[in-house]
């Protein structure tokens, strides 16, 4: 489980030790990791791991990697891809080294731990992998051209790897989440004052769906009566039209 330090993937974490299961969990702040882990094993009776690690470094990647070619009661079933972050801003003006950062942590990572994953899942015969993808994946997405990117990266590879899995047992599946009340936003950078309070959604509201999802082996997953609309809204608004309620939205 990566990202549990916070936001959704701490709520992945809950969820997950609620139904029993072992967790490994994977952030950079351990004292957030360790406090969960105690909170959750005193909690519920499971073994709750961590690795507080920067998956945006080789390092920490291969750690991550690593855990993943575990075997026996240690073997992980479900694999949980959801950290991430943003930036906003111009990309010109955009320092490279954090946006480069970015990509590693937004999909280079997902691509190892999902590489790695799916060569042990497979051997075993049953698993799954759970990708936390964005309802911006099928938009521009104007000063954050980098996370929005990264986001319709997951949303493709999740779709192929789900159909090129599925007959070995193992369910890929991405989540494409709406707006949810979390630490991104600040960590980005990014002013949510204006936006509608109906669009907000809490982490368990994502959650919960993304797990029976995942249970029942779907592709997708996309949390929110709200958020379900927008492929249709996508598809009968001429693009230059949705450019230009895009570009009103972001000012450029
Ligand atoms: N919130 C939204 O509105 C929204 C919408 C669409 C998609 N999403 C996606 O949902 C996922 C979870 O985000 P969230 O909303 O829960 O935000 P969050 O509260 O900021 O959580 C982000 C998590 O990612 C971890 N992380 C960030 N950089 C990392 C790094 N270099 N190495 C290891 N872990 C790292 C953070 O842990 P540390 O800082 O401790 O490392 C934290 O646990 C992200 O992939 C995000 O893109 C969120």
């Amino acid at each position: 489980m990566t990202g549990a330090s916070s936001g959704i993937g701490a709520e992945f974490a809950v969820r997950l030790a609620r139904a029993g299961a072992d967790l490994t969990l994977v952030a950079r702040r351990e004292d957030r990791l360790k406090q969960l882990a105690a909170d959750l094993a005193e909690a519920h009776g499971v073994r709750v791991d961590v690795l507080a690690l920067d998956l945006g470094d080789e390092a920490g990647l291969e750690t991550a990697c690593a855990r993943l070619a575990e075997t026996g009661d240690h073997a992980v079933d479900l694999l949980v891809n959801c950290a991430g972050y943003g930036s906003t801003g111009y990309f010109r003006e955009l320092s490279l080294e954090r946006e480069t950062h970015q990509i590693r942590v937004n999909l280079l990572a997902p691509v190892a731990l999902t590489h790695a994953a799916l060569d042990r899942m497979s051997g075993r015969g049953h698993g799954g992998i759970l990708n936390v993808s964005s309802i911006v994946s099928g938009l521009p997405m104007p000063k954050s051209a980098v996370y929005g990117a990264s986001k319709a990266f997951l949303g493709s590879f999740g779709e192929s790897l789900y159909m090129e899995a599925r007959r070995s047992g193992v369910h890929v599946t991405t989540v494409r989440t709406g707006l949810v009340r979390t630490e991104f936003h600040d960590a980005a950078g990014l002013d949510t004052a204006g936006l509608p309070k109906m669009a907000w959604l809490t982490p368990e509201q994502v959650v919960a769906p993304a797990l029976k999802a995942v249970a029942k082996g779907r592709a997708f997953v996309t949390p929110g009566a709200m958020n379900r609309m927008q492929p249709y809204f996508l598809a009968a608004t001429p693009r230059p039209l949705l450019q230009a309620v895009v570009r009103r939205m972001y000012r450029v």
